[in-house]
């Protein structure tokens, strides 16, 4: 008998690939008019005619380079047969403040109406990783998205968050709540920007370097080791090492790594996230991304170390590596509400909102050795509280040998 309640037709199978190119440049002064990177950028494309563009620069990287909106009108000027630059940059807050007001959003997308930003056109956004995570952002829901160009002007923007396929803003007061998967048109990475940087921002980076290093690469986990103290003098071309190194390692993960929009459970890119995530949340932002990520890592070295699956030694050298490279293993944040017996308003709360926000199982990256990471799908609470008590045993020596 026919069932006419479920009356069924054959589906119909709908499978496409779709490919994605985009370079990451290495280059130096890149408003300088004879530097014609940026402007074969925007002719290289067999369209005809001018191409719009619309800039939006982070207020910190203005404020350090107060002639950089003038550089780029004359640059623009002097490319008038290939740049239509619609209006002067426009300027927006720099750091997380940029990610949490969706009015920025808003004001963004009211600007890409007004000057008439089209599918052809760019948005070069220039600055810090929030800063790029919100133009991005805005870029890929106008019009179902317009070209973005990145200009990352941090070293975290320009190895690790510039570099990637993601854009996001934070919302209901959780990191990266609403967001996109969308590769940029191309990347531009001038290490000119870097010289202004405060010293935070130029040591916050490093521990992406640091965290991909732990996974992926010992070698790489060994130059930064050697290179402490050339990173501590601002000796650039340590550096410029360390941004390409840790640049290629994402990039290759995400070109390689069969999951590049993320679909599935497993984010070894992100080890040492789930707590930095919540630390800056809970720190209201005191913290950049890069100084949580370094207590991150620290916390989940401990953990595997610990749990018995990283051998001693290597979780001291991991430990000492980071307080050399200037970093705080813990802040008060950490032990927050930690031996209450429930999760709410401790840390703790960020492994479930990290479970969330992957998606199904949860899945958190740890190492056995230096360069050689591992997923384990579930965490032992009281081996968690451990070491976190573990940290602040070793930061409460550290701070009375000071005194
Ligand atoms: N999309 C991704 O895949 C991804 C990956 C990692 C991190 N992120 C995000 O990146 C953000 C952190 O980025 P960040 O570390 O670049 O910090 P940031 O964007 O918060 O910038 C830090 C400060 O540096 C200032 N600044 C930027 N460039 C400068 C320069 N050249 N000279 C002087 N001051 C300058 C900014 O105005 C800001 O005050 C976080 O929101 C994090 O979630 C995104
Ligand atoms: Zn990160």
């Amino acid at each position: 008998m026919q069932d006419t309640k479920h009356k069924k037709m054959k589906a119909i199978s709908q499978e496409f690939t779709a490919k994605f190119q985009y370079d990451v440049f290495f280059s130096q002064n890149i408003f300088q008019i004879d530097n014609p990177l940026l402007r074969d950028l925007l002719s290289s494309e067999n369209t005809e005619g001018k191409r719009k563009a619309l800039f939006v620069l982070d207020n910190g990287v203005h404020e350090a380079h107060p002639d950089l909106q003038k550089q780029i009108v004359a640059y623009c000027f002097a490319h008038s047969d290939v740049i239509d630059l619609r209006t002067v940059p426009i300027l927006v807050p720099g750091g997380e403040k940029s990610k949490n007001d969706y009015s920025l959003v808003d004001y963004l997308l009211k600007e890409i109406d007004e000057f008439g930003i089209c599918r052809h056109s760019y948005i070069v956004g220039i600055g810090g990783g929030a800063v790029l995570d919100m133009v991005g952002f805005a870029a890929t829901i106008a019009h179902r998205g317009i070209r973005h160009i990145r200009i990352p002007t941090t070293v975290l923007a320009q190895n690790d968050s510039g570099v990637g396929v993601k854009n996001s803003i934070n919302f209901f007061n959780k990191k990266n709540f609403l967001g996109t998967f969308s590769p940029p048109q191309a990347v531009i990475n001038d290490v000119s920007f870097l010289s202004t940087l405060h010293p935070r921002d130029w040591r916050a980076g490093i521990s992406e370097a640091l965290k991909v290093a732990l996974i992926k690469d010992e070698g790489f986990f060994r130059e930064i080791q050697a290179n402490v103290s050339n990173y501590e003098q601002r000796e650039s071309h340590a550096m410029e090492s360390l941004i390409y190194k840790c640049a290629v390692l994402h990039l290759n993960h995400i070109s390689g790594g069969g999951d590049p929009f993320e679909r599935d459970s497993a984010r070894p890119l992100d080890f040492g996230h789930w707590a930095a995530h919540k630390l800056e949340q809970m720190s209201n932002y005191r913290l950049r991304h890069g100084e949580a990520v370094a207590i991150g890592i620290a916390l989940d070295v401990t953990y595997a170390h610990l749990s018995g699956l990283l051998p001693e030694d290597a979780w001291k050298e991991i430990i000492v590596l980071i307080e050399e490279l200037g970093f705080r293993l813990y802040v008060p944040e950490l032990s927050q509400n930690i031996d209450n017996g429930s999760d709410s308003d401790s840390i703790l709360a960020g492994i479930e909102e990290f479970r969330e926000h992957l998606g199904g199982q949860l899945s958190i990256t740890l190492i056995d050795r230096i360069g050689h990471g591992l997923e384990v799908h579930e965490i032992d609470r009281r081996l968690m509280t451990q070491s976190i008590h573990t940290l602040k045993a070793h930061h409460e020596s550290l701070m009375a040998l000071e005194e």
